[in-house]
């Protein structure tokens, strides 16, 4: 037992990756991971993406929102993605943060379909949605947020509906709850103002904000409140559940527009609203309303960022042939 520690560590030292994995270590993520052994897997990627967001370009705002769903829930390992089974007939993407608003599924398959016709057991489905998380962001914002994504990510075996429910902020938390929320990931107060910027795009169903509609209280813009009762006429009855955009300027361009209509009070969420409620979240929000290439390049920053939350090992991780199915 102690000669094959030794020998783990002695393979560390020799840099033999996978031997440093089998002794827990997470892989070191790096930009540029399949330029060996699969060259065109991120041009594949942003291919497969820009088809689908030519056609549907709200697609690129699920695809960016699954990644954060994904990080959040059993670290960026593609968890959000698994299929209910007869043994795990509950995972994350039944659970209601995701459950029936979540898009972009079939793109990200599409993705990893094209991939394995490729090189087929190459690209982990985790690499998959951060690099169709990039690649829409670049698009839906007319290529000015731009960056590169460190690879090299395992997907893993667990998901479980608690645990989305556990770790995914709902909408109606208030600042501190977010605040801990985030830190939780290890990420911070300006992640969190920086990341929301992604309501400047997409849209949400009616029921994640009837509790900032009438006959609730809440600061939200009157005008948008009027507007908003006359798009969710069935609240609180969500049998017919329609959906509204989030950024009612520039509905389809990722931009710093959300901040302006965030000190307007022209957002949905009261977790959009509470960015206002301390000086120091109000500052940043102030700051990315005033400055859009600084908000541009926090954006990219922090998502690299969240993207390295809590990496699989080979131990606990694998790359899927099938991103809805774990491997035999
Ligand atoms: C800070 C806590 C957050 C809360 C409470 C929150 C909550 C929500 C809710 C309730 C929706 C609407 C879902 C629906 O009813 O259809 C939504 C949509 C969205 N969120 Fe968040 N979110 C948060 C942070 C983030 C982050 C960090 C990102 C990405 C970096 C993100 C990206 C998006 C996008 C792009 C949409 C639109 C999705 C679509 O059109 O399909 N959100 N969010
Ligand atoms: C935020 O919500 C939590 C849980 O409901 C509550 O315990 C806390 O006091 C609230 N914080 C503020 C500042 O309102
Ligand atoms: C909800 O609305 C549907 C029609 O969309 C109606 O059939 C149903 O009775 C309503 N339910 C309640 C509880 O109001």
């Amino acid at each position: 037992m102690a000669s094959r520690v030794a020998m783990i560590w002695v393979s560390c030292l020799l840099l033999l990756a996978a031997a440093c994995q089998g002794a827990g270590a997470a892989p070191r993520l790096r930009v540029g991971h399949y330029k060996r052994r699969c060259p065109s897997a991120e041009y594949i990627v942003k291919a497969v993406v820009g088809k689908a967001l030519y056609q549907n370009p709200g697609l690129g705002a699920g695809i960016i929102r699954m990644a954060f769903h994904d990080c959040f829930v059993q670290g960026c390992d593609a968890s959000v993605l698994l299929d209910p089974t007869v043994a795990n007939p509950r995972p994350e993407k039944l659970s209601p943060p995701n459950f029936p608003s979540l898009r972009g599924f079939e793109v990200i398959d599409a993705a990893k379909a094209a991939l394995e016709g490729y090189c087929p057991g190459v690209v982990s489905c985790a690499d998959v949605i951060a690099f169709a998380a990039r690649d829409s962001a670049s698009f839906l914002s007319s290529y000015r947020i731009n960056y590169d994504i460190p690879s090299g990510r395992l997907d893993g075996r667990v998901s479980l509906e608690s645990e989305a429910l556990r770790f995914l902020p709902p909408p109606f938390a208030n600042l501190s709850q977010l605040v801990n929320g985030f830190k939780a990931k290890n990420m911070n107060e300006d992640d969190l103002v920086v990341l929301s910027g992604a309501h400047s795009i997409g849209v949400s169903h009616c029921s994640s904000f009837t509790d900032r509609l009438p006959p609730n209280p809440s600061n939200m813009n009157a005008a948008l409140s009027a507007l908003l009762q006359t798009k969710c006429p069935l609240a609180p009855n969500f049998t017919n559940d329609p959906t509204v955009v989030q950024d009612i300027v520039t509905p389809d361009q990722m931009d710093n527009q959300y901040y302006k209509n965030l000190r307007k009070r022209n957002v949905l969420f009261r977790s959009d609203a509470e960015l206002l409620a301390s000086s120091l979240t109000s500052r940043k929000v102030l700051q990315n309303a005033l400055f859009p290439e600084v908000w541009e390049r926090k954006f990219a920053r922090a998502m690299v960022k969240m993207s390295a939350i809590e990496i699989k090992t080979a131990a606990n991780g694998e790359i899927r042939k099938n991103c809805r199915v774990v491997n035999k």
